[in-house]
């Protein structure tokens, strides 16, 4: 099929229909009503605004969270922002339906409201970035410069996001660390098209830096610290954000993402279809086998995942698995690879090393030299020395991995994320054999079809 066809088919897919577009935007209506009552009924100064792909008009269709921020003036103290903030939140909150408090750098509100997310967000009421003072007072204005520029190139973005999300590289989340909504956004603004873009995937990555604001002509000193901190972050892309010289956009993007969006952008280009958006179910395959092709073995730890949000328990599975690869490295096994995850409460870290047990020297003492049994040792030994009268030899013992890893763990030589540290010392051990729950995900690791950049 050819690329048009295909963009065309993929568009149906994605564009929101007449009728989602009159249903998305009745409920903003009612949703601004609902605010501005209430914000009258508390008597404070207040403004709603939309922000996100709602009032960008880049969502993806059936993908309509709400970003509603509570934009207050900006000599509000940060303290007073932020209660007043929560409970003007709870206040419209309770006018939707139910409800829950949710945490980023301040707390805020989410609710459910005709079975759509809504996420009541305070925020301070900025004109410029001078003015910036949380994390999310951007997002007002990345709105306005985004309705600004994008000039129709709207049905562009979501291509863009649905190719991104189709490959796995789509999210600024940590545990992701892919692309964000916004930074598409951007790449189509600057580049014209999805196609553009993808055929500049290239050329962005030498170029490196990327500057729609013309910051580096405008606040050049800022622009440039920007510019040193994130080429000595080693980042991929330099994205100076156009409403903000002090930010890269792209700052929480990773090489590996990048590498993903790389390859596959060219597999497009090459061979235009309409998988790379909408991905088949990922291959299936059987672990044991794959234990055997490769003459590896499988360490899986399972254990009681803590409730906390994947932006913090993923890292910290992470960091853990680092902390067995360094250990268990030290102790003479040879680490191929890692893998964390969790699901239905429970969290596995799956170490694959190159053997199951170490041989290792123990000193064993024998009996006095001029004795009966003291001859026996010395015949039976290979090195025998003298210490005293005794005779002392050399042992060779084997000891598995999961004893040298309780070892370690007993003895807490192992850099281990401190908010699952308890639970993984209470974990089942496994050599070899998973749950029947992880053997599709053991597959996909050990396979490494989980990361195949060509699969
Ligand atoms: P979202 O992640 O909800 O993005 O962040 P979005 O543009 O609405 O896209 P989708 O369709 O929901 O995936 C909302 C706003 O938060 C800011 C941006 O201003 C964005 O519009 N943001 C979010 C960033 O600036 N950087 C990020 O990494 C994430
Ligand atoms: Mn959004």
């Amino acid at each position: 099929m050819d690329v048009e066809a295909v963009l065309q088919k993929v568009l149906q897919r994605i564009r929101p229909t007449d009728e989602e577009r009159a249903f998305v935007e009745g409920l903003m209506r009612e949703l601004e009503d609902i605010a501005e009552e209430t914000i009258e009924s508390l008597g404070l100064d207040v403004k709603p605004y939309f922000v996100g792909s709602l009032a960008k008009d880049t969502y993806l269709a059936g993908d309509h969270d709400v970003d509603l921020f509570l934009a207050f003036p900006l000599d509000t103290p940060l303290k007073e922002l932020r209660e007043r903030g929560l409970e003007l939140g709870r206040a419209i909150a309770e006018r939707l339906g139910s409800y829950e408090i949710a945490y980023a750098e301040h707390p805020y509100v989410r609710a459910l409201y005709r079975g759509v997310k809504v996420d009541l967000v305070p925020c301070y009421d900025v004109g410029s970035w001078r003015d910036v003072k949380t994390a999310v007072d951007r997002s007002i204005l990345h709105n306005r410069w985004v309705l600004e520029n994008l000039r129709g190139r709207n049905d562009e973005v979501r291509l863009l996001k649905r190719f991104l999300k189709g490959i796995n590289a789509y999210g600024s989340e940590i545990y992701i660390r892919g692309f964000s909504g916004y930074l598409a956004e951007i790449l189509v603004i600057k580049y014209g098209s999805f196609l553009e873009v993808l055929k500049n995937s290239d050329f962005m990555l030498r170029q490196k830096i990327i500057d729609p604001g013309n910051w580096l002509k405008r606040e050049h000193e800022t622009a440039m610290k920007t510019v040193r901190r994130e080429a000595e972050a080693d980042r991929p892309l330099i994205v100076i954000d156009p409403v903000d010289p002090r930010r890269n956009v792209a700052a929480n993007l990773g090489w590996e993402r990048y590498g993903f969006f790389y390859f596959r952008a060219r597999q497009f280009l090459e061979n235009p279809a309409e998988e790379f958006f909408f991905p088949r179910g990922r291959k299936r395959g059987n672990y044991l086998s794959e234990l055997r092709r490769k003459g590896s073995h499988l360490v899986t730890l399972v254990f009681g995942a803590p409730d906390l949000v994947d932006d913090i328990l993923l890292p910290q599975l992470e960091r853990s698995a680092r902390g067995f690869e360094r250990a268990l490295s030290r102790e003479g096994f040879n680490i191929l690879g890692w893998n964390v995850g969790h699901e239905g409460g429970k969290a596995f870290i799956m170490l694959e090393v190159d053997r199951r047990e170490r041989e290792r020297v123990r000193i064993k003492p024998g009996p006095e030299f001029f004795t009966e049994r003291g001859l026996d040792f010395y015949r039976k030994n290979e090195r025998v020395w003298l210490g005293g009268k005794r005779l002392f030899a050399e042992k060779a013992v084997r000891e598995s991995i999961i004893e040298v890893i309780l070892e370690l763990l007993g003895k807490n030589q192992v850099a281990l994320g401190k908010s699952v540290r308890e639970n993984i010392r209470d974990a089942r051990i496994m050599l070899d054999y998973v749950p029947k729950e992880l053997e599709d995900e053991a597959y996909l690791f050990l396979s490494r079809e989980k990361w195949n950049l060509k699969g």
